[in-house]
């Protein structure tokens, strides 16, 4: 009898994924299938890394890097945070990682008891809970709504801890609902969690991609929260795999450990390429995209309100925006389906991401352009009016 250890059977399948497989079988009869619900750009790397990665595999530099990355890479990443943030973030407290998934799973490696809870915001990036859970922790999700901006509500935070709560883990810009949190807010949170002698970590993933509010790091606010980052979103290096932490002093030395041992080193093509992702042109390159994305996101809320499904949370960043769909459905899996079937537009449905409200909310996501998602639009007003 063969026997997979007991915490796969915990971990969810991603509902998108008979969302797209079935968008893919669509496709592949020919029926023209408009996708907002891949969560990547739809832009390559800057011109400059794709060339950096070309030269670097030609000239051999191949091989394992330091465990905790190159220190060029890792000098031009403190240089962004200062020049970009005017934040003075050391380059030892960088640890470079295979995606922000990688940062991750070594946060909740070196930071998490088995045994241990997090707090963090229903929704959320789903793989966070499967990290916990590969530690033996668990995620434990505090309900939030629309109005709030999809933020932990500070004020209920007892009702929340308890004696096994490890700490809390935010991100901001969101996944999937594009809430962007206030300097006020972390400060906040930091002050609460840090009362309770808890850890925090600000997935900072969506940075750069801000088109309300203010674009900061948490680590302007202190330098003992944990910030994950990565080359995926607004550099769009999804498939370079490569992101990194920022750790305090005191965790620099498990940090690196736990990076040895469980990465050996991020990519070294992807982190010789990703240098040149910091210079100028570069950066113009991403500036360029960001503008896109923005007035993406203003079509594409605008044409919510006029087809009956407005936006109630502001979305002010990332490239999603998470949609109440409770006014036309009462099961947003089975209308995500439907719309699929019968309109051809794929979105990923609310049970991805939370539990509480999950079966009224999709995910947009706008990696398509002006013109598909003005289609996508016109599609989704002739299926609800059907
Ligand atoms: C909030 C958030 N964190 C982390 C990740 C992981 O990203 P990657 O491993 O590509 O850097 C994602 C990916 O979509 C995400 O949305």
């Amino acid at each position: 009898m063969h026997k997979l250890a007991s915490r796969v059977e915990q971990i969810s399948p991603f509902h998108v994924m008979a969302v797209l497989e079935r968008a893919k079988y669509l496709q592949s009869k020919g029926f023209d299938v408009i996708h907002l619900e891949v969560g990547e750009p739809d832009f390559i790397a800057p011109r400059n890394v794709s060339e950096a990665g070309c030269k670097t595999i030609l000239e051999g530099r191949t091989g394992y890097t330091a465990a905790n990355g190159l220190p060029e890479l890792k000098k031009a990443i403190s240089q962004h945070y200062f020049d970009r943030y005017e934040t003075v973030v050391e380059e030892d407290r960088i640890i470079v990682t295979p995606g922000a998934s990688g940062a991750l799973l070594l946060m909740a490696s070196l930071m998490v008891e088995s045994g241990d809870n997090v707090l963090m915001p229903d929704p959320c990036y789903p793989c966070n809970r499967h990290f916990l859970l590969q530690c033996g922790a668990q995620a434990k999700l505090v309900e939030t709504n629309a109005v709030q901006n999809f933020s932990i509500d500070l004020s209920s935070l007892d009702e929340y801890w308890d004696g096994n709560t490890s700490g809390m883990w935010l991100a901001s810009p969101s996944n999937p609902t594009g809430a962007v949190l206030s300097r006020d807010y972390i400060e906040s949170a930091w002050k609460e969690v840090a009362a309770r002698r808890g850890h925090l970590l600000v997935d900072e993933i969506y940075q750069g991609l801000v088109y309300d509010g203010e674009d900061f790091t948490a680590l302007s606010i202190d330098r003992d929260i944990f910030v994950i980052n990565s080359f995926s979103k607004f550099f769009a290096m999804t498939g370079w795999r490569l992101g990194w932490i920022v750790v305090p002093d005191w965790a620099i030395e498990g940090a690196t450990k736990l990076a040895q041992n469980l990465f050996i080193s991020a990519p070294s093509v992807s982190q010789y390429a990703a240098i040149k992702a910091f210079d100028k042109e570069s950066l113009k390159e991403c500036e360029a995209r960001k503008e896109e994305f923005s007035e993406r996101r203003n079509t594409l809320l605008e044409g919510l309100r006029e087809i009956g499904l407005p936006v109630v949370a502001p979305a002010q960043g990332a490239f999603y925006v998470y949609v109440d769909v409770s006014g036309v459905t009462d099961d947003a899996m089975a209308w995500c389906l439907a719309l699929l079937e019968e309109k051809n537009v794929a979105l990923t449905p609310g049970a991805d991401f939370g539990v509480k409200d999950a079966h009224k909310y999709v995910r947009f996501a706008y990696t398509c352009d002006q013109e598909r998602l003005q289609e996508a639009l016109s599609r989704i007003k002739l299926f609800i009016n059907r």
